[in-house]
């Protein structure tokens, strides 16, 4: 009996000895170094057994890739350029005739049959590879990390399969393996492109429609593959803010890592399939040098809203559906003081304000599939005033709930900024005294300024057409009327004045204590700033930021400057 014991407990050994580390890791007594030295025995092993696979699998093939050249016949060529992406040249070329609408042809690359396998063999074995943990999926400022490691990874993967890989081959295919996996295939050639301000994927049997700076509406040579392909950006995008795309909560209004909005729609919702229309946001945004250069409003204009701005009154910017509402509030905002504090309420980040100033941006969020977790633009707005904000910025005004809050937070001393879907200053009244959103008229006059955004749909150009104040009506049905200040003339495309201020300086005066004259001098002033300014073409954010710094720390030495 106790022989028996013995044998079995020999054959138990022998059985874990075969096991090798299990064996060892399970002794108590077990030293470090004999442990490492396991491990490293087991490694080998298995990476001498993968080495042998892959000997087996691998087979090098050549890289086929062309620059496809489109095929333009009966096409009479309206413009061309290169669009750049991951380092690379791409041709645009943009087309007219014979089909009704313009169209925008991208020179996509063309991958030979076994090449266009093998990169399909490769996502599927980089999804493997490379580790990313679900820190990294969710916190958007790790992309570049993501991509880095991608790319390391991509460029091991493709010299193991390909021979006669050159540089530019390498880095193409590398690059379309990213925007693939990482981004959203094809589109992010449009993302590339500068002078496309909006993208709209229709469906998948249709092609992509783009709304060109220059050209206005397009249509590309760029076709989703499957409705499952338009899903999944979807859900690329919808993931990367936290929130979900699903047959259930079929709507989606987000932001992508670039800063663009993004609105998806799913089928059946949206009957043709579904949809996501990206209405992007400039790399190199707009500035109040770039208005008044293109016409869109005069350095006087600007003079006045510069002064309203800094003096801390509250402007309303009004205007229908794109017509650059949100853009121009973004141009006013580096003329905020930066030693003040300001609160921005979005439902979707656009508002870039030059990094001096004191910014704190807060957005909205949906709920969650169950119901949960959701923050809204008046729990923000109420949350704001807490954070002792001296301005305070909203992205749109819609609902009565926040017209109330923020006409409190005027009449409370803070100044506020926001936009207010109405095409002119009486239509603006009209729309805030009237329900959904129904402010008593009396509480109107906490806005100092009303600009009015106007776009020619035709031609695609956008004007301040009218800046006004509110002022009262008596003996009138609503007790409020704007009196217009300046207005677009369109015969001569100028903004011309109109009216005497009736409130404003009076307000001003009221506030600063600055007579009339010190008034007129002070826009004169300004004036010349911005005009100095368009002249040396100081344009981008971070330049107009450092005049207004500057401005602000020592007018002085600005003014002299400009002489
Ligand atoms: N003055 C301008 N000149 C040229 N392009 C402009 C101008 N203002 C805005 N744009 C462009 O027009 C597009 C729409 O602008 P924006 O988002 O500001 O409009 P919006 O009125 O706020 O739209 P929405 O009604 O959707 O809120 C953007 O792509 C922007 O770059
Ligand atoms: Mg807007």
């Amino acid at each position: 009996m106790r022989k028996l014991k013995k044998t079995n407990k020999r054959i138990v050994k022998k059985k874990i000895d075969r096991k090798g580390v299990k064996r060892k890791d399970s002794r108590k007594n077990i030293s470090k170094k004999d442990l490492k030295r396991n491990v490293d025995k087991k490694n080998f092993s298995s990476k001498r057994v993968k080495n042998t696979n892959k000997k087996l699998q691998v087979k090098k093939i050549n890289a086929e890739v062309h620059k496809s050249k489109p095929d333009l016949k009966g096409q009479k060529i309206l413009e061309s350029y290169d669009v750049k992406l991951s380092d690379m040249d791409f041709k645009i070329t943009i087309t007219f005739g014979p089909s009704i609408t313009k169209r925008y042809v991208v020179s996509l690359p063309e991958l030979g049959i076994a090449t266009k396998a093998l990169l399909e063999e490769v996502k599927a074995d980089l999804v493997s590879k490379v580790n990313i943990s679900s820190s990294e999926i969710l916190d958007p400022k790790e992309i570049n990390h993501i991509r880095k490691k991608f790319k390391e990874q991509a460029n091991v993967l493709l010299k193991k399969r390909l021979i006669n890989l050159d540089k530019n081959t390498e880095r193409l295919l590398v690059s379309l393996l990213i925007q693939d996996m990482l981004g959203l295939g094809d589109i992010e050639y449009l993302l590339a492109d500068e002078m496309i301000e909006e993208i709209v994927i229709m469906s998948a049997t249709e092609n992509t429609r783009i709304y060109h700076r220059k050209h206005g509406w397009l249509e590309t040579n760029i076709k989703p593959n499957s409705e499952a392909d338009i899903q999944n950006f979807s859900n690329i995008i919808a993931r990367r803010v936290g929130r979900q795309i699903t047959t259930l909560s079929p709507l989606l209004d987000a932001h992508l890592l670039t800063g663009d909005r993004a609105n998806a729609v799913l089928f059946p919702i949206s009957s043709k399939g579904h949809t996501v229309t990206i209405r992007k946001f400039s790399r190199d945004p707009y500035t109040v040098t770039d208005f008044i250069k293109n016409g869109t409003c005069s350095s006087e204009v600007f003079a006045l809203i510069w002064l309203c701005i800094q003096y801390e009154m509250s402007i309303l910017v009004s205007g229908g559906t794109g017509s650059g509402k949100t853009t121009f509030l973004n141009v006013c905002m580096p003329f905020i003081p930066p030693n003040h504090r300001i609160i921005s309420i979005e439902d979707t980040r656009e508002l870039q304000l030059p990094e001096f100033l004191f910014w704190c941006p807060l957005t909205t969020r949906e709920s969650n599939p169950e119901g949960k977790g959701r923050v809204d633009m008046l729990d923000l707005l109420i949350n704001s005033l807490r954070m002792r904000p001296d301005r305070i910025v909203l992205g749109e005004m819609r609902k009565k709930e926040q017209a109330e809050v923020l006409f409190e937070a005027m009449h409370t001393g803070h100044s506020v900024y926001s936009t207010v879907h109405a095409d002119s200053s009486v239509e603006t009244v009209r729309r805030l005294v009237n329900p959904p959103i129904e402010v008593p008229p009396n509480l109107l006059s906490g806005v100092n300024l009303n600009v009015v955004m106007f776009r020619d749909r035709r031609s695609g150009l956008r004007r301040a057409s009218q800046i006004s104040e509110f002022v009262d009506a008596e003996g009138e049905l609503v007790s409020v009327k704007p009196n217009i200040l300046y207005r677009w003339r369109p015969d001569i495309d100028k903004q011309v004045s109109h009216s005497k201020p009736l409130k404003l300086f009076e307000d001003l005066n009221k506030f600063t204590g600055m007579s009339l004259v010190k008034i007129k001098n002070d826009l004169t002033e300004k004036k010349k700033i911005l005009d100095w300014m368009v002249k040396k073409d100081i344009r981008t954010v971070k330049e107009v930021g450092a005049v207004m710094r500057d401005y602000y720390l020592n007018p002085k030495s600005v003014m002299k400057e400009i002489k």
